[in-house]
Order: structure tokens, then sequence, then C-alpha cells
């Protein structure tokens, strides 16, 4: 067994990036070297979870200092580019950051040919698929009991910019990767859009993938409730559907079939937590540094193909038409296009309210 161990810096120490210190920090194959966020008390509440790791005013003095293996950054959408350009400039080997890979397809296609260039790994935290309950209907899809996969489906009630990489994510991970070729797809609302994850209140869409499989999703509002789950952030669903059953899971835990062969089965098992999701998607980064395994089940080049489908979506609504993949640059991000057209309403009430309840 391989014990070297590698160095960590991470910037952005707030909900997420407090997880990863915690996280990095459980694990014996990583040390952490450093800590930066501009808002210094999020870097101490950090670092209390890490051991003690130093801080640092900025990003490039943390990395300048430090000169890490791996550098992550847990920051909203909007901050992406300047960091890789740092990660890159200072030599990390690989760099662990946020879903989604970018706010807007064209920086993602910028992010994907620098780091490629640079040779510079990258993942994206997709990490839900860890957990048990979406690994034991991946095991059931594998073992041929639904058939010729026809169908797969995804949808929650958290808006676009959060969560639709997560849902191409997992779909893409129970029909093994295949690619899509086209998205056509709608929006609805403008309340998100000048929310730090800027978003329209809805957006749904068809993608098809090769060999016919149909990819239908839905983020927002207006997307189907998950009444096996609770809590509403977790109320995900996600599944396919085939010649011969379907089997779905939920991210707030469980999951069912029916198929000929495995009848109607179903769990409540399921785990959404940093130990259960977030350790083993860390543990990841050293095996893949290793050499241990080919690929990390979160890499850059599926967090790519994620937010190519998301962004083709809303590329869909703003052109009003399908969308063939792969996608190439337009001349402005896609959120600035639809803070040009989704209509300007004066709804009575906000379509959140249902959320203050
Ligand atoms: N994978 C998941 O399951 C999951 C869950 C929640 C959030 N996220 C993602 O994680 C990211 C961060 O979310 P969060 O909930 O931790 O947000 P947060 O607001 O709690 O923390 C973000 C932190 O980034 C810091 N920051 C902003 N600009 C920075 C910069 N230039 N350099 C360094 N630090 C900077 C802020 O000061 C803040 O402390 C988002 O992209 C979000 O979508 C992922």
């Amino acid at each position: 067994m391989n014990d070297k161990i590698y160095t960590v810096a991470i910037a952005g120490c707030g909900k997420r990036g407090k997880l990863y210190a915690d996280q990095f920090a459980k694990n014996p194959r990583f040390k952490i070297v450093g800590l930066a966020d501009p808002f210094k008390d999020a870097a101490v509440a950090a670092s209390q979870l890490c051991g003690g790791a130093e801080i640092f005013d900025s990003s490039e003095a943390m990395l300048k200092a430090t000169q890490p293996d791996i550098y992550s950054f847990c920051t909203p959408p909007s901050v992406r580019m300047p960091l890789i350009k740092l990660g890159v400039d200072n030599g990390v080997k690989l760099i662990a950051y946020e879903k989604p890979m970018a706010a807007n397809f064209n920086e993602a296609m910028d992010i994907r040919e620098l780091v490629n260039k640079a040779g510079v790994k990258t993942i994206q935290s997709h990490q839900r698929k860890y957990n048990v309950q979406f690994q034991e209907a991946k095991k059931i899809i594998d073992s041929g009991a639904c058939g010729r996969i026809n169908m797969v489906y995804a949808h929650c009630g958290g808006w676009f910019m959060h969560m639709a990489t997560h849902l191409a994510d997992y779909m893409r991970f129970f029909i093994n990767d295949v690619d899509a070729e086209y998205v056509i797809g709608q929006v609805d609302g403008r309340e998100k859009l000048t929310d730090n994850h800027p978003s329209p209140d809805y957006a749904c869409a068809m993608v098809g993938f090769k060999g016919g499989i149909r990819g239908y999703m839905e983020t927002g509002y207006l997307a189907p409730d998950v009444p096996e789950v609770d809590y509403w952030w977790r109320k995900v669903r996600v599944g396919v559907q085939g010649s011969d059953g379907f089997v779905e899971a939920y991210v707030g835990g469980g999951w069912r079939a029916v198929t000929k062969s495995t009848g109607a089965i179903s769990s409540t098992e399921g785990t959404w937590d940093g130990d259960h999701e977030q350790a083993p998607y860390i543990n990841d980064i050293a095996r893949w540094l290793d050499g241990e395994i080919a690929n990390h089940p979160c890499n850059g080049e599926g967090g790519y193909k994620d937010v190519e489908i998301a962004m083709a979506m809303l590329r869909s609504a703003i052109f009003r038409k399908k969308i063939d993949l792969p996608l190439g640059k337009i001349d402005k991000a896609e959120l600035d296009y639809l803070n040009e057209i989704i209509p300007q309403e004066s709804p009575e009430k906000s379509v959140w309210d249902f959320l203050k309840k």
C-alpha cells in the first residue's frame, strides 16, 4: 500500500470548505498545509477542524508559500477561472473544486483547455453517487435486470445552478457514461437569477443520449415532489427504465426497483453525510494520484460533460431549438441571455413562498 502523503491547500472555507478541511484531515494520506478565505473567520473555523493549519491572506499567497500537491477550492459558482489559473501557475498536481465546473460554458471550455494543456488533473464534487442507495441502484442496473435501458430521469426542487450538474452526473452514472447527443429544454421565472447560484426558477429538458436513451431532467420549483424523502433539499430522484423494469434512488436515502427478475424490491437505506460520500471521494484523490485507479469517478472530463448538458438546457430555451452537442462558444454567458429574455413579470407572490412554510 502506498503511504505517500499529499499536501493540500484549501481556498474558500464556507460550508463546503469546512467539510473538505475536516475530511482531508481525517485521511492519513493528506496533510493540510494552508487555508485561505477573504472572510478570515471562516478560515479560522476551518483551521480548528484540521489541527490548526496555517491561514493565508489570499489563495495566491497560500499557493506560493506552500506549493501543495493538491489545491482545493470551494467558492461560489462565479469564482472559478482565476483560481484554476493560480493552481496551474503554481504547479499543483490536482485541483479539487466544487460543482458546477463553471457558471457558463465558454468558461468551462477555457478551463478544460488550460488544465489539459498543463497536465493538471481536476475533479468536481458530484459525490452523491458514492452513497449506498446510488451504489445499490447501479448494481441492479449493471446486473441487466432492467433489460435494455430506454429512459433515464432525474429531478429536484433545488434550482438549476445548485443542482443541474448533479442531476446530469447521476444520470450519466446510471447509463455508464453514454454521451449526450442533443438537448431540448425550457425555463421559467427570474427570481433566482440574482441568487448566488443564479438560475431560472425552473428548467427542464429532454436529453437525447446515444443509443436512443431518452433523459428527462427538471430542476426548480415546478419539479415533482419526492414523497419518499422528508428534507426538501434531498428530494432528488434519479432513475432508469428499461425493457424489463425500472430502478431509482433518492438523495435523501432509499431506492426501489421493479423488474421482471427481481419483482418489487426496495430499501430505505441511504446516506448523504460527509463520512459516507466526501470521505471516499477524497480517498479516491490519493488513489488516482498514486495511479491505483485510472480515473477519479468525479474527474473533470465528466464534470465537463455534466455542465455541457446543463448549459445546453439553457441554450435550448435561449435559442428556441434543439441544441446539438458538443457545444461551442457563444458570444456571452447563458445567464446573461436569460437575464435579457425571461419575461419581467410581477407575480403577486414568490414562486418560492412554499419554502418558507
Ligand atoms: N457538492 C455538493 O454536494 C455541494 C453542496 C453545497 C454546495 N456546493 C457548492 O460548493 C460551492 C461553495 O458553496 P458553500 O455552500 O460552501 O458556500 P459558502 O458561501 O458557505 O462558502 C463560500 C466561501 O467562499 C469564499 N470565497 C469567495 N470568493 C473567494 C475567493 N476568491 N477566494 C477564496 N475564497 C472565496 C467565501 O468567503 C465563503 O467563505 C458552490 O459552488 C456550491 O454550489 C456543493
